[in-house]
């Protein structure tokens, strides 16, 4: 028997996908690429942007076809999108073969669920989370999917409300795993020789607010996973720049496990449109942030999400941001066209006319870019400590890494040097990727 997960969004889908292999795993499913092959087919959805949902309405859609011809393929909707306000409904509706349509935080009952399909018990569920805080599940069997970097979520959900954003209504309230249980977790993984470990949250910096542990703070955590024996690395995502304390930053400055590299998302660069944002921080504090991050780490490399065509915002908005972007200088940048989240605040507000959002965008990656291009110049002629990840997709006679920065470099080398750590020399450069030799 075999199954195919469909994967869509961020590291934290990416991480729960490998929670959903467990479980298929465990009930004696295989994984296949071949979606006709499957027995049981997942799609874990996002609905961050209109078009990451509407890439997986029409992949759901294109499954009726193969339902059809084998009556017994089980077919799962999770993730963000079914915990959309009515969406389970209207999914169940306009794609009445789907079995099984699971919330964000009930995927640990995808075993029984699938079990009862397969028994011919029920021929439809719909388990949507409707507690706000649900509680968190330990002791889930993950199949690691990532080579040598192992995805640990420190916790769940988002207190925030950016305007523009769905995750808190999707995934509820912020809800931290235990200190101990992530200590643990992450001391076996390197027992078991991951070389990278990358700590998951949608604000990182605010683990522990929700524990009555007074060691529960990100930045004792980030030392506590540091002070783990062994020669691995640390990475951490996403950081709320109104949350990053001087002691997160401290502690990543004094520990060379942890790598330099904050992925630190501005959004905009004007006051203005951050305050209906409801960002709570403004354009001054934030390029201070980034000022003190870089005098403290000076080889950090920042990283930022950034959304042109917000609700009101204007040229002038908009020129904020990309002096904002030129004065942060981001080793590299996510960057969105704002699309409007029902239920969302935003949703309400007037919208920005369609053309005038990808005139902005294509002006705001320009700029970017050309900043990517010169900072990836000044890696030429260092020697870099890479983690050997894989072979390069793109040039089978390629290896390739990332910096401690976070900088994706290939080089030459042999397969048998995937998981261990090597010395790069860079010769040279290409926009954002850097190109090497190992040195012994
Ligand atoms: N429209 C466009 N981009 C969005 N993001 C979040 N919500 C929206 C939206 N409605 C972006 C933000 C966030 C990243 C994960 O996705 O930049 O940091
Ligand atoms: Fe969304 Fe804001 Fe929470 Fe990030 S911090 S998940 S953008 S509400």
């Amino acid at each position: 028997m075999l199954y195919k997960i469909e994967t869509y969004g961020c590291q934290m889908n990416v991480h729960e996908s490998e929670k959903i292999a467990g479980i298929l795993e465990y009930l004696g499913y295989k994984e296949t690429d071949d979606i006709k092959n499957s027995d049981i087919i997942v799609f874990n959805t996002c609905c961050i942007r209109d078009n990451a949902e509407k890439k997986v309405l029409g992949n759901i859609g294109a499954v009726k076809k193969l339902k059809r011809e084998k009556k017994e393929l089980i077919v799962c909707v999770v993730g963000c999108m079914t915990q959309q306000f009515g969406k389970a409904e209207e999914l169940k509706k306009k794609y009445p073969f789907i079995n099984i349509i699971l919330g964000t935080s009930n995927l640990y009952r995808l075993k029984e669920h699938v079990e009862s399909i397969r028994e011919g018990r029920k021929k439809t569920i719909i388990d949507i989370e409707t507690n706000e805080k649900p509680k968190v599940i330990e002791g889930e069997s993950i199949y690691r999917t990532s080579g040598a970097n192992a995805w640990v979520n420190i916790m769940y959900g988002c207190n925030n409300f950016c305007t523009y954003c769905i995750v808190p209504y999707v995934r509820g309230r912020e809800r931290s795993r235990a200190f101990n249980d992530i200590i643990s977790e992450v001391r076996e993984l390197v027992a078991n020789g991951y070389k990278e470990i990358t700590l998951l949250g949608q604000n990182v910096n605010s683990y522990g607010h929700d524990l009555d542990d007074e060691r529960a703070t990100f930045a004792k955590l980030l030392q506590a996973v540091a002070d783990i024996d062994g020669d691995f690395r640390i990475r951490f995502m996403t950081s709320h720049p109104k949350d990053l304390t001087d002691d997160v930053i401290d502690v990543i400055a004094r520990n060379e496990k942890i790598c330099n590299n904050i992925h630190l998302p501005i959004q905009s660069g004007s006051n203005k449109i951050l305050r209906l944002m409801n960002r709570h921080y403004t354009r001054e504090y934030y390029l201070d942030l980034v000022e003190k991050i870089k005098r403290k780490i000076p080889s950090v490399g920042i990283t930022t999400d950034i959304m042109v065509g917000f609700p009101y915002e204007e040229e002038e908005d908009f020129n904020d941001t990309l002096d904002l972007v030129k004065k942060a200088r981001y080793s590299s940048a996510f960057t969105f066209i704002y699309s409007v989240r029902r239920g969302t605040k935003a949703a309400e507000m007037p919208q920005v006319d369609e053309d005038v959002k990808s005139e902005r965008i294509q002006k705001l990656i320009k700029v970017q870019n050309e900043i990517t291009r010169e900072l990836s110049r000044e890696y030429e002629n260092k020697i870099e400590r890479i983690l050997v990840e894989d072979v390069n997709p793109k040039d089978g006679s390629m290896l390739m890494g990332r910096t401690d920065s976070g900088r994706l470099v290939n080089f030459h080398g042999d397969k048998a040097e995937i998981g261990t750590f090597v010395n790069v020399k860079i010769s040279r450069s290409q926009s954002a990727t850097l190109f090497g030799e190992v040195v012994k």
